[in-house]
């Protein structure tokens, strides 16, 4: 069987970075045949930065604030990732919603994370959401990411129960643990080379491949 290379990593932030750590520690323990070369958040002070100088990877901002445009902003953000020469941008936590020109730049190899069994819940507040709909489950989703937010082909989900006493904290700790194993895990599908982002062929609609069966 052919070598598998070693994908190189770039992950996207805006914030704490809990899912990045998660990354990073399974990186450490092995789990995944990858190496995550870059963090880059759109915020000077988001805590992931420091996760990765902590763990001796770069970390770098481009701030969209000081930039005149999206398109600006983003032809900056495109030329820092490709430094990296990435197999695959994972967004973890990056809270700006990219141009389909930059989807389409690393279509196929660019996933999400979002906190909501989607296709329930696009967008944000999807804590609040589940709680006044009076949802018995909740959950979260990795995909791939497409032009139409939050909408890319699925690849995996994690599902919890809401229980009668939980609040939105309770859910965004329930949800982030069940995160920080499935992001993991999808990465490793990928480096892997087990998981694909296929087009179909006479419709162009957009699906996940894992293993050679359509998701
Ligand atoms: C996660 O819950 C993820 O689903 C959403 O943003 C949150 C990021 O959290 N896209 P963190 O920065 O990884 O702690």
């Amino acid at each position: 069987m052919a070598q598998i290379s070693k994908k190189s990593i770039v992950v996207l932030i805006s914030g704490n970075g809990s899912n990045l750590q998660a990354l990073i520690d399974a990186q450490s323990q092995g789990l995944f045949s990858g190496e995550i070369s870059a963090v880059i958040s759109n915020k000077p002070d988001a805590y992931g930065l420091t996760r990765a100088e902590n763990a001796n990877i770069d970390a770098i901002c481009v701030d969209h604030t000081e930039f005149a445009d999206k398109a600006n902003f983003e032809t900056q953000l495109i030329e820092t990732i490709d430094i990296y020469k990435p197999d695959l941008v994972i967004l973890a936590g990056f809270m700006r919603i990219l141009s389909s020109d930059l989807v389409q730049h690393y279509l196929g190899k660019i996933i999400n994370i979002h906190p909501s069994l989607l296709p329930k819940y696009k967008g944000l507040h999807t804590h609040r959401q589940v709680l006044e709909n009076g949802d018995k489950e909740h959950g979260t989703t990795v995909h791939f990411v497409t032009a139409e937010l939050d909408g890319g082909p699925i690849i995996a989900q994690k599902r919890i129960n809401v229980e009668a006493n939980d609040t939105e904290q309770t859910l965004v700790q329930k949800i982030q643990q069940q995160e920080h194993q499935l992001y993991p895990e999808v990465v490793a599908w990928f480096c892997g080379e087990r998981l694909q982002f296929e087009l179909e062929t006479k419709t162009g609609s957009a699906r996940a491949v894992l293993d050679g069966k359509i998701l």
